[in-house]
């Protein structure tokens, strides 16, 4: 019988040894220390013993118990241990989840596409241009000469001889001009460059809308129709404007754009947003579009102008310093 206890205790501790998770060591327990199980039991018989064994039984019986119990015990936290490590990695599907930070588009490229829309539904096309240029399509298709103040180096981001990077979206009506022939309609965004000093008006580089309209009998009333159709659907319908005489070597007659704006404290003033006129019929020949036959308008509107009235901006530098307080408000 005593005996029986050892091998009993032995079997015990051997079969703790395939214990490798937690259900088994409960079927462990079951087993063995459960309220039938072998070692329990193996308590419950020293009663059996002839008195003069029982003591011997009852010291046997408890020290296998004594082993057994604490073995399990120790397994049982090793195990635990491994448990948490496991959980611990693992992801809690139950927390709310992160939510992804969907951008937008920057409040200018908003605006650009909001001007090609109201164009398109005026029938105009869009085309584009380069940035880096050369000084043909810059200045000299554009009529303006060797000698114009505007060709000095020094109001020119240039790059080495006869290039430059871009003043003005004016390039893209040479551009368009050289490649189709009349009838043309169309709009022009870009980018230009120009060594400003940066103020709160003022920007190194800033962005033009550019407009080119060639066909037989085009006038200026044309010209005056589709601007003022284009700052209502843009501005609103009440948006005060004005064209202010003015000059420029592509356009004869030429004309400033000009918006009244409100300031703070409701004061009006006229704001310049950029310049038009007839095309000039140097530019035609430029480009070997019969000038007789032909008449044409363009303009070049400032876009971070037209954004910053649109939306109440009152510093252009805060449109290029990327603070996403200010951006994520459009
Ligand atoms: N290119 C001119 C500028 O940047 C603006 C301009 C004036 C564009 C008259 C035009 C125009 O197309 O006809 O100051």
């Amino acid at each position: 019988m005593l005996e029986q206890f050892d091998k009993t205790g032995k079997d015990a501790l051997a079969e703790l040894r395939q214990v490798a998770d937690g259900s088994a060591l409960e079927q462990y327990r079951i087993k063995y220390l459960g309220r039938k199980g072998l070692v329990t039991r193996m308590l419950s018989q020293i009663g059996r013993f002839p008195s003069e064994q029982r003591r011997e039984a009852g010291r046997l019986a408890n020290k296998v118990k004594k082993d057994v119990i604490e073995a399990f015990e120790r397994l049982k936290n090793t195990l635990q241990q491994v448990e948490q490590q496991k959980t611990r990695q693992l992801v809690d599907v139950t927390l709310p989840g992160i939510v992804p930070v969907a951008g937008k588009p920057h409040v200018i490229t908003q605006t650009i596409s909001e001007l090609l829309e109201i164009f398109g539904r005026m029938g105009f096309a869009v085309a584009y241009g380069p940035e880096v240029e050369d000084e043909w399509h810059n200045f000299v298709a554009l009529n303006i000469g060797p000698e114009h103040p505007a060709r000095d180096p020094m109001d020119n981001f240039y790059i080495d001889d006869g290039t430059l990077l871009r003043t003005q979206t004016s390039t893209i009506q040479i551009r368009v001009m050289e490649k189709t022939r009349p009838p043309v309609r169309v709009v022009a965004p870009g980018r230009v460059y120009r060594p400003d000093t940066v103020d709160a008006t003022h920007m190194f580089m800033f962005h033009q809308l550019e407009a080119l309209v060639v066909d037989e009998g085009v006038s200026m009333v044309d010209m005056k129709t589709t601007i003022d159709q284009f700052i209502r659907a843009f501005l609103g319908k009440d948006t005060r404007w004005r064209f202010r005489p003015s000059f420029f070597p592509f356009t004869e007659p030429s004309a400033e754009v000009d918006l009244l704006l409100a300031d703070k404290t409701g004061k009006e003033a006229w704001v310049e947003m950029g310049g038009c006129g007839m095309v000039d019929p140097n530019v035609f020949d430029a480009v070997g579009i019969d000038n007789e036959k032909y008449t044409g308008w363009a303009f070049g509107f400032g876009i971070e102008r037209l954004a910053m009235r649109k939306y109440g901006i009152t510093d252009i530098r805060l449109l290029f310093e990327n603070d996403l307080r200010f951006l994520e408000q459009f």
